[in-house]
């Protein structure tokens, strides 16, 4: 091996290999409306499904009266719970090992929850039919917060489970927390801050939906889904339905945005796999926006408390943390199993802090089930909020600048691999370079003189900077501490060179936008010294690609990034004995020449052979000592998480008057070691800094005191538009992951991750001088307007 790309001069080498702004291949069906989404699928007497939903948050349900319906002429069944009990599949479970009603058993317990399903020969006929399904309920009184539910005297949501005499579902901590009080009791200054990280939801553009196809003859059952994780959805549905693995296939064909809410089961895709086995025709069950946001994974909806101890020049000691969590009606939150707050217990973030402490209390409501990991990993979004909040809380009762305090309590670049106080392994970073490169690009001591001046003056518009310098931990594996309902969470790649010297990648992963049709195969192009428009990257087959965990968390790059290089060297080491063969040398006189692609005999440069003359041999000339063919695989289990890192920062301007906030400066330093594409990742962190702006600024499912879902729909559930995003300046530097084979950690979450701290505490710090410590998110213009009040500053 001769070590992997170099950093400092990895540039594809012009065959479109690693940091080459490679133009997205997909890009074309995209654009000449040639996508393939699930909705485009349409099949010889395909069915539609619709779903019948309660108007009430919490009811039981009495009588289901399906004859109207079934009257509607084209409408071919109605399924209650009753016929799907008749299946075994009344019941499905979710990914935490709770058990969901697919329809409503007997009570309903969140607004919109799935009570009964209408089939038709049209999906405008289903809709018609599920209007006429009538259903008598027994109104009950709901739950809405977490705060509620845990009261002694809440109703008791959950009463079908045996052992359920509360709405409380687990207590979690983690750190020492002996350790902890101590150092808080020996502080020189605590800090304590309430803040919720309010419901969001993932809201893609496309919504989820299926069409199940099941084939009689064979037996076998085809669903294209809009899946994240496509091979463990299999795994679930052979699970669920009694159907062996091998007679299920699952496709996902292109996938319009998952952003975690397409990693769970949900209910319709049970039903119309069902329908399609009884009716033996196809079925397809497609979402309606409003349903999306109602009743599919949310994400979020902690209420966190954060103290921080310290000493008098800023020197962090501890810091505590305790968790409420709403997970709605079922523990259906999207995550490992072993983790139950996902991994919020990465929330000492990128300081070196001696003692950490953090608790959670998770509980059920009368609200829709979810805690997916929205363009995040596991709960880390909700980590990183708590600790750039309560940093920046910390340097204002210190009065001190936000950019020092940090640069005081970084993890320094020469302590990793670095052990967490809550132990998590920091494979690398150099946290103060991403921070100095910000602060220059953000012009920081102008904007800190500006903020000076409109004060002295005045003024009404204010002026406030936030800093984030956050730590993001993806690419989870390892398989030993993370799965997904059991199965690890490794992830693979298979390589098949073709005799004229292109190739086909398959991999585990599922892209959903991020482009892995053309990043991956740069990573092949890279290790093969092929060009990249000889590399087809195919995916979202359970029939023919390798088992994979799937794209969330941004493990994408991280593990099946990491599969893909090490089956291209795995190609690369039979490709050089076929070398030796062609040349006539020596296999160990075969040395393999990064820079130009091609084998040569060591010593003699001139004697050399390109992969494509390699892949001709291996078909046509193969040596006696190996088989036929030019093919890998791999399956990859990480020794451990990547911890991309970066340093935002972000420049408001507060109007006084009206609580308005527009962007001045808005600066984004990534680090998620070798870059693959720097094009893509610009994408990705501009996408992700968009809805990082969103979640600050405007996006909140919210519910009435009945469990109405208020937030439910786009005109009430507010999502950023190019209107209200602000030009991006962006910049990053370069720490390789020294575990990954090609040095790269994942980089699509960050910014969604790492933004929202930054744009509150510059928000706050527009009105620091008067005492405020805290705004809540979303941060609308009357949020801000009373906070602005609350300071003696509106006006
Ligand atoms: O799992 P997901 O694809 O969402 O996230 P990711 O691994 O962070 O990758 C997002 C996109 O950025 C993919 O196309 C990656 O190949 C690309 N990327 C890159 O070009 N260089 C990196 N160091 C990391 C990601």
């Amino acid at each position: 091996d001769d070590g992997g790309p170099d950093p400092e001069k990895h540039h594809g080498h012009g065959r479109g290999g690693m940091g080459e702004e490679v133009k997205r291949k997909e890009d074309k069906r995209f654009i000449t409306g040639r996508g393939n989404y699930v909705d485009d699928i349409k099949k010889p007497g395909m069915l539609h499904c619709e779903i019948v939903r309660s108007p009430h948050a919490h009811a039981r349900v009495n009588e289901i009266d399906k004859s109207r319906a079934l009257n509607l002429d084209g409408v071919v069944a109605v399924l209650t719970a009753e016929d799907l009990a008749a299946h075994e599949l009344a019941t499905m479970p979710t990914l935490m090992d709770d058990t969901q009603d697919v329809l409503v058993n007997d009570k309903v317990k969140f607004q919109s929850q799935e009570v009964a399903a209408v089939i038709a020969t049209d999906r405008y006929v289903a809709k018609d039919g599920a209007e006429k399904v009538e259903v008598d309920y027994e109104v009950l009184d709901p739950v809405v917060t977490a705060e509620e539910a845990l009261e002694a005297d809440a109703p008791l949501i959950r009463d079908e489970l045996e052992d359920q005499e509360d709405n409380h579902i687990f207590d979690w901590d983690v750190g020492d927390k002996e350790a902890t009080d101590e150092v808080f009791e020996e502080a020189d200054v605590t800090v304590e801050e309430q803040m919720e990280y309010q419901r969001l939801h993932p809201a893609p553009i496309e919504t989820c939906g299926c069409v199940a196809d099941w084939d009689p003859g064979k037996d076998k059952i085809t669903v294209h889904l809009t899946s994240q994780a496509p091979h463990a959805h299999r795994t679930l549905f052979s699970q669920v339905s009694g159907i062996p693995e091998h007679k299920v296939r699952i496709v996902s064909p292109d996938i319009g945005g998952g952003f975690g809410n397409k990693v769970p089961i949900y209910p319709g895709y049970v039903v119309a796999a069902a329908a399609s086995v009884v009716l033996e025709q196809p079925v397809k069950w497609m979402e309606e926006r409003s349903e999306n946001i109602q009743t599919t994974g949310f994400a979020r909806d902690y209420d966190m408390t954060g103290e921080l101890a310290a000493t008098e020049d800023g020197i962090i000691k501890g810091v505590r943390t305790d968790v409420l969590a709403n997970h709605g009606a079922y523990n259906a939150v999207a995550q490992p199993s072993k983790f139950p707050a996902g991994f919020f217990n990465i929330f000492t973030g990128s300081y070196d802090i001696e003692a950490a402490y953090g608790s959670l209390t998770a509980a059920f409501t009368n609200t829709a089930p979810g805690g997916v990991a929205y363009r995040c990993s596991f709960r880390v979004t909700e980590a990183v909020y708590l600790i750039e909040r309560m940093v920046k809380v910390l340097a204002q009762e210190l009065d001190m600048d936000p950019a020092e305090i940090r640069r005081r309590n970084f993890i320094p670049a020469d302590a990793f691999p670095y052990e967490s106080a809550t132990g998590w392994n920091y494979d690398s970073g150099d946290y103060e370079k991403a921070l100095d490169k910000a602060l220059e690009m953000a012009d920081y001591d102008h904007y800190r003189e500006e903020q000076k001046r409109r004060i002295e003056e005045d003024a009404d518009k204010l002026i406030g900077i936030g800093i984030s310098s956050f730590t993001e931990v993806v690419g989870a594996g390892p398989g030993k501490s993370c799965d997904i309902a059991g199965i690890e969470m490794f992830d693979s790649a298979d390589i098949r060179v073709n005799p004229t010297g292109n190739a086909v990648l398959r991999v585990g992963v599922q892209t959903q936008g991020q482009g892995h049709e053309t990043t991956f195969a740069q990573i092949v192009a890279e290790e093969l010294g092929m060009d990249v428009d000889n590399i087809s990257v195919e995916h979202g087959d359970t029939d023919t690609d390798p088992y994979g965990l799937g794209t969330y968390g941004s493990r994408s790059t991280p593990v099946a990034g990491a599969a893909t290089a090490v089956a291209a060297r795995k190609v690369r080491e039979k490709a050089k004995s076929i070398a030796a063969n062609e040349l006539e040398a020596a296999e160990e006189d075969i040395e393999w020449d990064r820079e130009s692609g091609e084998f040569h005999v060591a010593g003699a440069p001139d004697r050399s052979i390109t992969i494509t003359e390699i892949a001709a041999g291996a078909y046509m000339n193969h040596p006696s000592s190996e088989e036929p063919g030019l093919e890998a695989v791999n399956y990859y289990d990480p020794p451990e998480m990547t911890y991309p890192f970066g340093s935002y920062i972000v420049v408001v301007e507060v109007d006084r008057e009206t609580g308005e906030v527009d962007f001045e400066k808005f600066v984004a330093v990534d680090d998620c070691g070798n870059r693959i594409n720097p094009m893509v990742i610009e994408g990705q962190i501009h996408g992700g800094l968009a809805q990082g702006i969103g979640t600050a600024m405007m996006e909140h499912v919210t519910y009435d005191e009945n469990g109405n879902c208020t937030g439910g729909d786009f005109m009430n559930y507010l999502l950023p538009t190019a209107n209200e995003i602000p030009n991006f300046e962006t910049g990053y530097t370069v720490t390789p992951s020294p575990h990954h084979p090609i040095g790269a950690k994942g980089v699509g979450e960050s910014p969604t991750v790492g933004s929202p701290p930054a744009i509150v505490n510059a928000v706050v710090d527009a009105m620091a001088h008067a005492g405020t410590t805290h705004v809540e998110m979303p941060m609308t213009p009357d949020v801000v307007w009373e906070a602005l009040d609350e300071a003696g500053l509106s006006l």
